[in-house]
């Protein structure tokens, strides 16, 4: 993509990876991603903040000395993590007076992910500055938005906060700025649902100090830029709240039709009772999707036949994920069936220790789900709507 012009003297590397569809080996791009690198250039020095992707880092170098870029006094490591971090080498090779700045935590990670020597480094504290001439940097220590080490970069005289993954969104464009907001919401809400909520509460805390910084535009690691700083500083307050809606998810599987029939049953009970519900069939759901519909939900069902004694294999994983995701959950219940006996509720809900829901007692059923059942269901309904205060 090239450099492009922010504000004067301060540029955007973004390198697009158009094709690119799994992330860490688990999280689907259905829209592809970016690595955002940033270049200032200050009077007295130049900057980049943060780096890109390695499978990008020849290309990185390639625009920098196409620009004419033959001096970088500092690199900023916002975040260890390679998706920034893999070109930083590279770049420390080919501008061998370059210091990375970045706090000790990270430097303690990129020195061992990276086997960056420690004279490279130059460590700030949280409220630290380096000045560049004309302008100030100043970081922003912010554990646990996504690693222990992530920090924030906040160019004072231009009021640009870069976050790196903060308030990113897997998103390969074209469009250097925000510009179609509902597609941005979409692919911000993603990236926190798959990447972000674990921090819901490490993020509510950042966020009120965010709110005291004067900032015109907030420039992420990955995706387009914000230059109206409110709509993703409220989206991400909503995010993060601990409101829920009336929302229920259920995520299923069903070998023979019988859990299947319980879902369809349950999913126009619940419809009936006025919640909106959102449900997956695992055998063909993409995890962001799933990840996306419980940022919001207040209430989880997971529906699975009974494999030998357990829950279907997906089941355990799709639960596993859940329980790691930590969504603002507060109730669940299992439903589903058997065929001759098994623990298939009891071993879901000892997957979901991590979440502090209530569960409404389960529905498990032998065999085809019959009328008895079916009103087992509609009582499961009515409890989940006796819990809302409906
Ligand atoms: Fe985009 Fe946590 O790296």
């Amino acid at each position: 993509m090239g450099v492009r012009e922010i504000k004067p003297r301060i540029y955007s590397v973004a390198l697009m990876d158009w094709d690119r569809r799994l992330f860490d080996g688990l999280i689907p791009l259905p829209n592809g991603t970016s690595y955002n690198s940033y270049l200032i250039k200050g009077s007295q020095r130049n900057v980049l903040i943060d780096t890109v992707d390695l499978s990008k880092g020849q290309e990185f170098i390639d625009i920098l000395k196409k620009q004419g870029i033959n001096r970088i006094d500092y690199v900023i490591a916002n975040h260890a993590e390679q998706d920034h971090s893999g070109a930083l080498s590279l770049v420390l090779e080919v501008y061998p007076n370059a210091k990375v700045i970045t706090n000790s935590k990270c430097q303690d990670m990129l020195m061992n992910l990276l086997l960056i020597p420690e004279s490279k480094f130059f460590t700030v504290k949280d409220e630290g500055t380096i000045s560049l001439g004309d302008k100030t940097l100043e970081f922003i220590l912010t554990p646990w938005v996504h690693w222990p080490e992530t920090m924030l970069t906040y160019l004072k005289e231009d009021k640009i906060l870069f976050t790196c993954d903060l308030f990113g969104s897997h998103l390969a464009t074209s469009y250097l700025w925000v510009s179609d907001e509902t597609k941005a919401y979409q692919s911000a809400k993603r990236y926190y649902a798959e990447i972000m909520m674990p921090f819901r509460k490490s993020i509510k805390k950042h966020l009120e100090r965010i709110e005291g910084l004067d900032i015109e535009i907030i420039a992420p690691s990955h995706g387009p830029i914000y230059n109206k700083p409110r709509f993703i500083l409220d989206a991400y307050k909503d995010w993060v709240s601990d409101e829920v809606r009336s929302e229920v998810v259920i995520s299923y599987i069903s070998m023979h039709g019988s859990t299947e029939k319980m879902v369809k049953y349950l999913v126009d009970a619940l419809i009936t009772r006025g919640f909106i519900v959102k449900p997956f069939n695992l055998t063909q759901t993409d995890v962001g999707e799933l990840a996306m519909a419980l940022v919001d939900a207040s209430t989880i069902i997971i529906a699975s036949p009974t494999v030998l004694v357990g829950p279907h294999p997906l089941v355990f994983y799709i639960t596993y994920l859940v329980n790691a995701l930590k969504p603002k959950l507060k109730f669940a219940s299992i439903i589903g069936s058997y065929g001759w006996g098994g623990k298939m509720a009891e071993q879901i809900i000892g997957l979901l220790n991590n979440l502090k829901l209530e569960i409404i007692e389960p529905v498990i059923v032998r065999g085809y789900p019959k009328g008895e059942d079916l009103k087992a269901l509609d009582r499961l309904a009515d409890e989940i709507q006796n819990k809302h205060g409906g």
